[in-house]
């Protein structure tokens, strides 16, 4: 068995379809209607995009088929509220596009297990959140699992963090609160003793053939020459070798997650079954991890191949059958270049995912920090396109990953920085090894002190929370934070805040690193909720009250303003200053971000947003503006001659 070889694929698609349309005629009327809707909207986009990716196979009709089969199951099986739900937002698609405010976490850091969850509900709901990400809770993987991302089991809670009733109510509790409940879906890869994975290795040939095996060591070094490494120090390669299969296992991640074999159909059948059944636990949005990487191809990077978007593209149109009110989001932490096919926006056009991390944009905004010149991120920005109806960029200051700096590459490229120096200088001076560099963070995936792969550490720690020593320093550090975020929250469709970072939380403590599983860096920022710090929230002036009810109430004006309704337009004001990156959302508001640690004078007028007669601002002149050393300001531009700013 080689790699993308597959199996044929069933021949009873008149079976399947006998099924589900006996499911049908047996069903709730009002259901069985709607659902015959569905289906004829959806079966031509279903059948074309399968027929892209596996029209070599003889019975793709069966596949489609069968597909639909699981889809109608789901949605027959789904509870009434959630139908209900799904009706609702089938008529309001820009359901989500109401000034959107996400929180993201690890259960277990945050809040020990999912009922700990449950009781944080008024805690995000003061900081009017609106989605929540919680990263994997399904059970992972014994020992080390890349923080649940080795998944054992697609739809059991793990033990350690719940049960299924937990994670049902928890879900209702967030929904009566009006909180999305996210949750991880790894496509790309299971854990070595999930299910497959075992029955692989005990030599069952239809589970091997979920995986891509690599026979010899010619097969691995043929597929190696163009392969990319995403762990290059503690996983390096992309293939491991398994004694029970005398076979090289495709391993993009780490040896225990074994990448699953997209050209075999089963696959793609089996697990969006999964998903569907996830779904009906009342999960209302999918984080579709490591996406890019799901088909591979020899002599390419395996990443973000046309087949990925026709499979992207089928799983859009199969949920839209099942739970059409799910969001789909696109974990492609991939260059600006490669992310509009995400949105649909690619070869094969069409509804795809609602969201996607603008990783870019997060990357160039800790670059223009560190250089304090906003050339990078301009020209981010200039490549962003805007995305379709109903979709919007996912943007973040922090994550529970590193910040990866190679996705910045193809725009220094463009820029004439071949040699990729300002990300090798932003790495350094984001692990502290820059004179002078106020961060506490730490090169990820590299001994080398000239390291580019990636850096660790909180927001905190990165900014200059951690290292400050004076009240100014202090101040200095939380306002580059709060810059931060401010374009976060003016960019985005949906702004993510990581855990901890609204209190200015730090770096994990060397005490608790030392006491976690494995030697991934990325611990660094995978700190524990600290219960004294939300304390701290409420003593007015204290760092995270500043930092706090700063974004309590961004969090409040992407509720109220008309420009955080439905799709953003975000577009650059040109030549603002080499230091302030300036923004305009829609016809009515701009932003303005002053990347640099001196205070910078502008003038209304050099903006080209027309005669400006006066600004409800702290400045002298009407019609000027001072932005202080790092400072932001949201400025609401809809009545032109008499600006208000809304934030600074
Ligand atoms: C995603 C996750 C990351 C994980 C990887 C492999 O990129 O964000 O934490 O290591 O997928 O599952």
């Amino acid at each position: 068995m080689t790699i993308l070889e597959s199996p044929a694929l069933p021949s009873h698609s008149d079976e399947a379809l006998s099924v589900w349309r006996s499911q049908l005629n047996a069903a709730p009327q009002n259901r069985a209607r709607v659902l015959v809707e569905r289906i004829r909207k959806q079966e031509s986009v279903l059948t074309d995009r399968l027929v892209k990716v596996y029209g070599q196979h003889p019975n793709v009709d069966a596949l489609v088929q069968d597909l639909i089969q699981a889809a109608v199951q789901a949605s027959l099986a789904r509870a009434e509220d959630l139908w209900q739900l799904d009706l609702h937002r089938q008529a309001h698609p820009d359901w989500h596009q109401q000034g959107a405010v996400g929180y993201t976490a690890y259960v277990d850091q945050f809040a020990g297990n999912l009922q700990g969850i449950t009781e944080k509900i008024d805690y995000l709901k003061s900081l009017g959140v609106t989605y929540l990400h919680l990263l994997p809770f399904f059970k992972a993987a014994e020992g080390p699992n890349d923080g649940g991302f080795a998944v054992a089991h697609f739809e059991e809670v793990a033990p350690t963090l719940g049960t299924q009733d937990d994670l049902l109510q928890l879900t209702q509790a967030l929904r009566k609160a009006g909180i999305s409940l996210c949750s991880d879906f790894v496509l790309n890869h299971v854990a070595q003793d999930h299910e497959w994975a075992l029955k692989a290795k005990s030599g069952d040939l239809n589970y091997q053939n979920y995986f891509c095996l690599a026979k010899n060591t010619e097969e691995v070094a043929a597929w190696e020459k163009t392969l990319p490494q995403i762990f290059p120090d503690t996983a390096p390669g992309n293939f491991t070798f398994q004694p029970e299969l005398n076979a090289w296992v495709w391993t993009t991640f780490y040896p225990y997650q074994w990448d699953l074999n997209y050209a075999n159909p089963k696959v793609f059948l089996e697990v969006v079954s999964a998903m569907m059944r996830v779904a009906n636990m009342g999960i209302e949005a999918f984080r579709l991890d490591s996406t890019g990487f799901l088909w591979k191809r020899i002599g390419t990077n395996s990443q973000n191949q046309p087949e990925v978007h026709c499979l992207l593209q089928a799983l859009r149109a199969l949920m839209e059958i099942a739970c059409p009110g799910v969001l789909l989001k696109a974990e492609a932490i991939m260059p600006t270049q490669q992310l509009p096919p995400y949105f649909g926006l690619g070869e094969s056009s069409g509804p795809e995912c609602h969201l996607a991390y603008h990783s870019s944009l997060m990357a160039a905004s800790w670059v223009a920090l560190a250089e304090q010149d906003v050339s990078l991120l301009r020209s981010v920005m200039a490549q962003t396109p805007k995305v379709p109806q109903g979709s919007s960029w996912l943007s973040y200051v922090r994550c529970h990953d590193d910040i990866g700096w190679n996705v910045l590459k193809p725009d220094l490229e463009a820029l004439g920085d071949i040699t990729h120096e300002r990300l090798i200088e932003a790495s350094q001076f984001f692990a502290g090894l820059t004179a002078g560099s106020y961060a506490r963070g730490a090169a990820f995936q590299t001994t080398h002190t000239r390291a580019v792969h990636g850096t660790n550490g909180m927001a905190s720690a990165l900014t200059g929370l951690e290292s400050a020593q004076t009240p100014e320093e202090l101040s200095l550090a939380i306002d580059r934070l709060l810059l931060l975020q401010g374009l976060s929250f003016f960019m985005g469709g949906l702004p993510l805040l990581y855990m901890g970072d609204e209190l200015g939380l730090g770096n994990t403590t060397k005490e608790e690193l030392g006491l976690r599983n494995g030697p991934d860096g990325r611990e660094l920022h995978r700190p524990y909720w600290s219960e004294d710090k939300a304390n701290q929230r409420h003593i007015a002036g204290s760092m995270a009250s500043r930092i706090f009810s700063k974004i309590q109430q961004m969090a409040q004006l992407r509720k109220i303003h008309v420009a955080f309704k439905g799709n953003a337009d975000v577009g650059l004001l040109a030549n603002v200053h080499p230091q302030i990156l300036g923004l305009q959302r829609n016809q009515d508001l701009i932003g303005l971000f002053n990347f640099s640690n001196q205070a910078i004078d502008l003038k209304f007028s050099d903006l080209g947003l027309g005669s400006i007669e006066s600004i409800d601002s702290t400045s002298d002149s009407p019609t000027d503006l001072r932005l202080n050393s790092y400072q932001f300001m949201w400025i609401n531009i809809a009545s032109v001659a008499s600006p208000v700013v809304l934030i600074h």
